[in-house]
């Protein structure tokens, strides 16, 4: 069996810039609620004209430059996303397009917020089988697109970018584990109705904007916690080693208290734990990518780190990936 390591990383976000004070001229909440119950500051936003594959393929080009390959060897691209570009084709298949990888397989998974760490599991298991060699993860949303402006319950927490890795063969460690759990009976507490076959684009569900994310918060919030920990504590025990070893934990970035409460429980020390949520709230699929990268271009992350992303979110998905650096 081969075994799969990360040989790059790269991200984008957007240059605009919306700060908690924005947001409070769109609708009746303050900096210091969205600050005290989310611990975010500000977020980015693309503007009318950009879409995920925009974003992603900045990203992706990163990543790309970091493992210094030519994109023709890259064989599998994977672009975990809520927000495609379109219903079909496939984000994934655009990006091929824009950045020359014309010798792949290219397409999109949704497991929500988990995304990346369900795309990132599957790339594994073909770099491992042999049937990829050089398998490009991306993790990008455009949350922007989906969000009621109106609606306080929800606009403050998300926000847009990208971040993709370079999954390749490696000699020695790399992925050590992965583990991915789903329950749909939770999958009315976040969703967006409208767009799909159950409610398609008409000018009825615009009007009764289901085309927006809804969601249960406090019911999500429970879920988080829990399940970050469920991620956590599976991939420790299959790679046989304590949560004491790990020297950096990236966690899908939706609440400071969601982090904090999951620190907690699993007992790991704070200074372990990378946090970005304050600039950037919550973007979904890129959340882990992109701190993986930031983490990375700070120095926080050397060779032979155990290093723990952990992610959740619609679906209800949940999952984790243990990768020695
Ligand atoms: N500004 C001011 N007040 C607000 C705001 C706001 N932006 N939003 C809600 N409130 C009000 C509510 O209306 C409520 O008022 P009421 O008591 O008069 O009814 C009050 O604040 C308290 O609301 P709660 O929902 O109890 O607040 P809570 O402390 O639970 O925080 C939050 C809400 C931040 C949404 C929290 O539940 C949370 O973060 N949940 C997880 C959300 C999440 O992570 N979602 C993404 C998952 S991943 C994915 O796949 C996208």
């Amino acid at each position: 069996m081969k075994r799969a390591g990360i040989i790059g990383t790269g991200s984008y976000v957007p240059e605009q810039i919306i700060t908690n004070a924005d947001l409070e001229k769109l609708v009746d909440t303050s900096d210091e609620w969205i600050k005290t119950r989310t611990g975010i500051e500000e977020r980015r936003i693309t503007d009318k004209n950009t879409a995920c594959s925009d974003i992603a393929t900045i990203a992706a080009k990163r990543a790309i430059e970091t493992a210094n390959i030519p994109p023709r060897d890259i064989d599998l691209i994977i672009v975990a996303t809520v927000t495609p570009d379109m219903n079909f084709p496939a984000t994934a298949c655009l990006i091929q397009n824009n950045i020359g990888a014309d010798k792949s397989a290219a397409f999109d998974l949704e497991a929500g917020c988990t995304g990346f760490i369900y795309a990132f599991a599957v790339a594994t298991q073909f770099i491992m089988t042999g049937a990829s060699k050089n398998a490009l993860v991306i993790g990008a949303d455009v949350l922007s697109k989906i969000m009621d402006w109106s609606d306080r319950n929800t606009c403050v927490l998300f926000g847009d970018g990208a971040g993709a890795v370079i999954l390749s063969n490696v000699e020695g460690d790399g992925v050590l584990s992965n583990y991915l759990r789903a329950d749909g009976s939770g999958g009315d507490l976040l969703y967006m109705p409208g767009g799909g076959s159950r409610n398609p684009a008409t000018g009825e569900t615009v009007k009764q904007k289901l085309h927006y994310i809804k969601m249960n918060g406090n019911e999500v919030f429970k879920f988080a916690v829990r399940a970050m920990n469920d991620a956590a504590e599976a991939v420790l025990k299959e790679a046989g080693l304590s949560v004491d070893e790990i020297d950096l934990m990236i966690p899908h970035q939706a609440n400071k208290r969601i982090v904090d409460a999951a620190a907690k429980r699993l007992d790991i020390t704070p200074e372990k734990i990378y946090v970005n949520l304050n600039r950037y709230g919550n973007m979904s699929g890129a959340s882990i990518p992109v701190a993986l990268d930031e983490a990375v271009k700070e120095g926080k992350i050397k060779k032979g780190d155990y290093i723990l992303m952990v992610g959740f979110g619609a679906g209800l998905t949940w999952g984790a990936s243990l990768v020695k650096w």
